[in-house]
């Protein structure tokens, strides 16, 4: 069963609006969480409601709760749950003192924002409290260093590996007989997590990734470049919103305007020939607040 759906593209195409408006309608059958991922959250703009690092329920709406994920808690916390499991692999596997890995602590880590997010995610989705777990992602490169972040917490696994096999070996060679302790634990259940992480992701049954793009130039060539790389992660992107289409058609402006979206929504739908879209048409009010995200959510799933 469907688990889990992000939404993803360029930045301003609407990936906030269409997370909302895709969460209120499984919330009208399901228990429904949104969160977003992206640094710079608007999901609480766009709910109007405040929203913090924990599922808040939207006044208003029945099953749907929301959160931001805020990666610099999720690392703190993250640090205080494994740190002396992580302590003890350095302390064993090379000869810093407990000095220096107190500096290797502090050092802030390359792509660490990323690998919170989706570590959060999972938790998220571990936890089993909703039915259906939605997620604003943040702009397309960030969301895909997000997504291909299980290959970076395998990188780390590895380095950490090997820090405890030249341990092991020592401990063998010198004591004849070697018990595993709790950095052997944490390595493994980080193994076992990066692995259900990457499952999910690829599991077209459990997790789907929708494309929201608009029919201009620069969007529709990152969405084609998204779809490919993610593809690369294999992650089958399935459905893509193209939003902002113009539909009237009784001023000159318009009838030009929309003949410049089709020429982007032919290419890219020829382009993509097997992905499900729906045009999501340009509305004259911002989509802001439950009453402009239920109208929105018609446009989207009728
Ligand atoms: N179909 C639409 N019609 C009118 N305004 C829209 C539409 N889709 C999105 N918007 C507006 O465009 C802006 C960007 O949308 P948002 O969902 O925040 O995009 P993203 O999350 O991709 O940055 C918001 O102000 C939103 O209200
Ligand atoms: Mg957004």
């Amino acid at each position: 069963m469907l688990k889990l759906v992000l939404l993803g593209g360029k930045g301003g195409v609407g990936k906030t609006s269409c997370a909302c408006a895709t969460s209120l309608y499984l919330a009208e059958y399901f228990k429904t969480l949104v969160f977003s991922t992206d640094p710079a959250h608007s999901l609480a703009d766009s709910l109007g409601q405040k929203l913090g690092n924990q599922p808040e329920e939207i006044k208003g709406v029945k099953n749907l709760s929301a959160l931001e994920v805020n990666a610099e808690n999720a690392l703190w916390k993250f640090k205080a749950e494994y740190q002396d499991q992580i302590r003890k692999i350095i302390e064993t596997g090379t000869y810093l003192d407990s000095e220096d890995i107190d500096s290797v602590f502090a050092l802030p880590i390359p792509g660490m924002d990323e690998v919170m997010g989706l570590k959060t995610m999972i938790d998220l989705v571990d936890e089993e409290e909703f039915d259906k777990y939605v997620v604003d992602t943040a702009p397309t490169g960030h969301a895909l260093r997000l997504l291909s972040s299980p290959k970076l917490l395998d990188e780390w696994i590895k380095v950490m590996a090997k820090m405890r096999w030249k341990y092991r070996y020592m401990v063998e060679r010198f004591a004849g007989e070697y018990t595993a302790d709790e950095g052997d634990d944490f390595l493994l259940s980080m193994k076992k997590t990066v692995k259900k992480i990457e499952d999910l992701l690829r599991d077209p049954n459990r997790c789907e990734f929708i494309a929201v793009t608009i029919p201009e130039d620069m969007a529709i060539l990152e969405t084609e470049r998204l779809i490919n790389n993610l593809g690369r992660y294999g992650i089958k992107v399935r459905q893509l919103v193209i939003n902002n289409v113009l539909e009237s058609d009784s001023c000159p402006f318009c009838r030009e305007k929309r003949k410049e979206q089709d020429k982007y929504i032919d290419y890219i739908t020829g382009k993509f020939k097997r992905l499900e879209t729906t045009i999501v048409p340009s509305c004259p009010h911002e989509i802001k607040g439950l009453k402009t995200l239920v109208d929105f959510k018609k446009h989207l799933f009728s």
